[in-house]
């Protein structure tokens, strides 16, 4: 379906696809940020597993989408990232979140997925690792660890992530990073988010892939986890 004006309405299933990365008039977050997240995306977990009032966290929150969706659902929200493009984005490294233990009601985290993107010159930044190195995981479970230690017992963490496939090799980006998150939290969901706007929708990469038997990537993986230890 490439409806320009999706509805905002709460998924029932758990294929999303959201042909556009703003919902309403206002902006959430900036499009022209890269790797930016669709709002919709978030909009539909704040619905799901938070309330007004609870405090929801961003700990690679970028341009800010986490903060403007959840400052507009009336959510407590602290978005942290390493390259600061806006005022109300703290600097801090996701591996060391300056909060109390148990103190979070939500964690949203759309990382890095491998180098594919330079986000800023701040060497601490994990996109400038390659998901095709074990380092690149090692470093995203200091990240899940450190949002286990905030969460409060039995609230939930989301985490955006997607395969990695190029110069005809596969990365399980996904599955590798579900094998970490599994050491911390239980699964309460997975969703397949479908890709769109990505640099490979066009023309030329679709005709590649069928001339060359391999495939785009089409979808992108939301866990939906819970802290329950
Ligand atoms: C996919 S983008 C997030 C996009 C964001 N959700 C938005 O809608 O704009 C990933 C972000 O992770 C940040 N990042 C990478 N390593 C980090 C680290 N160690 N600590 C905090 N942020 C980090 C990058 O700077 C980048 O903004």
């Amino acid at each position: 379906m490439n409806n320009k004006k999706k509805e905002l309405i709460i998924e029932s299933t758990t294929l999303w696809d959201f042909p556009t990365q703003n919902y309403g008039n206002k902006p959430h977050g900036n499009n022209k940020y890269n790797g930016v997240t669709p709002a919709f995306i978030i909009w539909n977990l704040l619905q799901r597993y938070t309330k007004e009032g609870d405090l929801v966290v961003d700990p690679m929150c970028g341009s800010g989408t986490t903060i403007d969706v959840a400052k507009e659902l009336n959510r407590e929200v602290i978005g942290y990232d390493l390259n600061i493009v806006r005022p109300d984005v703290i600097k801090s490294d996701a591996r060391k979140i300056p909060l109390e233990n148990n103190s979070v009601d939500f964690v949203f985290i759309d990382s890095p997925y491998s180098d594919n993107i330079k986000y800023s010159d701040d060497s601490k930044c994990i996109g400038k690792i390659s998901c095709e190195k074990i380092e690149f995981f090692d470093e995203l479970e200091k990240v899940a660890k450190e949002i286990h230690r905030i969460l409060k017992p039995k609230k939930v963490i989301s985490w955006l992530i997607a395969d990695q496939w190029i110069k005809r090799k596969f990365t399980p980006t996904g599955f590798l990073l579900y094998q970490r998150l599994e050491k911390y939290f239980e699964t309460v969901d997975l969703i397949s988010v479908t890709r769109h706007n990505q640099t490979s929708n066009t023309g030329i990469w679709h005709y590649r892939a069928r001339k060359f038997n391999f495939y785009l990537r089409g979808f992108k993986y939301l866990f939906i986890m819970k802290k329950v230890k």
